[in-house]
C-alpha cells in the first residue's frame, strides 16, 4: 500500500490551501479557510476510500484524491469543449465541486467517517484498511459534504451543489432522480455535474491501476528476495557439503579410514 512520508502529507496539504487562495476571493474565502482550518487535522490524514482494491485507501489520500479529480476536471472540461460541448460553468465553480465532491468522507464536524479496521483477519484477506465510524450519522458523503460547508456558511451556486450531489453519477442510486429523467425537459440544465462524474470516475479508475502496478512491483520485489534466499541457502549447502564431505570423507565414513 501506498505510503506518504510526512514531507509529502505536508507539501499536498499546503497545494490544497494555495488552490483555494488562489481561486476563492471575499466572504468564501474566508469561511472556506475557517472551515480547513478546523478540520486540517483530519483532511490531512483521510484516506480516500477504506478498501485497498478502491482507490487511495491510505494516510492522505483523500488530499491526493479531491486534487487529482480538480486536475482531471479542468482537463475534462477542455477535452468537453473540444468535442463540441458547451462549456457553461467557471472555473471556481469546477474547482470548488472537485474540491468538495468527497469532503464528507473526512467525517463530520465532531469525528472522522474512516476509522482503522481492528480485524487482522478482514485486513488481510479483504483488504479492508479502514471502516465507516458508525459513532456518526450515516449519511452519503455528498449530503455530509454540503451540510459541513452549509454548517460554516460558504455558499454554493446551483451548479456546485449538483456538481458535488451527482459526483458519483448512476454509482449511486439515488441519483437517478437527476441523471435517468426520459425526457429532455426535465435533463440537467448545466453540464458541470457530468464532468465531475467523469472526472471522478477517471481519477477513481487511474487510482486504482497506480496502486495495482505499486502492488504488482511490490510482489515482484519480495519474489525476488524469496528467490535470493532461497539461492543462497541453496549455495551455502552445497559449500558445506563440499568441504566437509568430499570424496575421502564420504569414503571414510562409509568404510572407515583406509590401511593400506
Ligand atoms: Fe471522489
Amino acid at each position: 500500500m501506498k505510503q506518504l512520508k510526512e514531507q509529502q502529507l505536508k507539501e499536498n496539504y499546503l497545494k490544497l490551501r494555495q488552490l483555494i487562495t488562489d481561486t476563492f476571493s471575499g466572504e468564501r474565502l474566508e469561511r472556506l479557510n475557517k472551515m480547513y482550518d478546523d478540520l486540517e487535522d483530519r483532511v490531512i490524514v483521510a484516506p480516500a476510500s477504506g478498501k485497498e482494491e478502491y482507490h487511495y485507501c491510505h494516510v492522505g489520500g483523500y488530499v491526493e484524491h479531491i486534487l487529482h479529480v480538480v486536475d482531471t476536471a479542468r482537463k475534462m472540461s477542455d477535452l468537453f469543449e473540444v468535442a463540441g460541448g458547451s462549456v457553461d460553468w467557471s472555473d471556481e465553480e469546477l474547482v470548488f465541486a472537485g474540491l468538495h465532491h468527497d469532503l464528507g468522507k473526512v467525517g463530520d464536524l465532531e469525528q472522522e467517517h474512516y476509522i482503522p479496521q481492528d480485524n487482522d483477519w478482514r485486513v488481510k484477506n479483504l483488504g479492508e484498511i479502514y471502516i465507516a465510524n458508525t459513532d456518526i450519522q450515516n449519511m452519503r458523503a455528498p449530503e455530509r459534504g454540503l451540510f459541513i460547508l452549509q454548517h460554516y456558511g460558504v455558499s454554493c451556486s446551483l451548479n456546485e451543489t449538483l456538481g458535488i450531489k451527482l459526483a458519483d453519477g448512476l454509482y449511486d442510486e439515488a441519483n437517478e432522480y437527476y441523471l435517468k429523467v426520459f425526457d429532455a425537459r426535465r435533463s440537467l440544465k448545466n453540464r458541470l455535474p457530468y464532468i465531475l462524474h467523469w472526472a471522478d470516475h477517471m481519477s477513481t479508475v487511474a487510482e486504482y491501476d497506480e496502486w495495482k502496478r505499486d502492488n504488482q512491483k511490490e510482489s515482484e520485489k519480495v519474489q525476488d528476495s524469496v528467490s535470493n534466499i532461497k539461492q543462497a541457502v541453496k549455495t551455502e549447502a552445497k559449500n558445506k557439503f563440499t568441504e566437509s564431505t568430499d570424496a575421502k570423507d564420504i569414503f571414510n565414513e562409509l568404510f572407515g579410514e583406509k590401511k593400506w
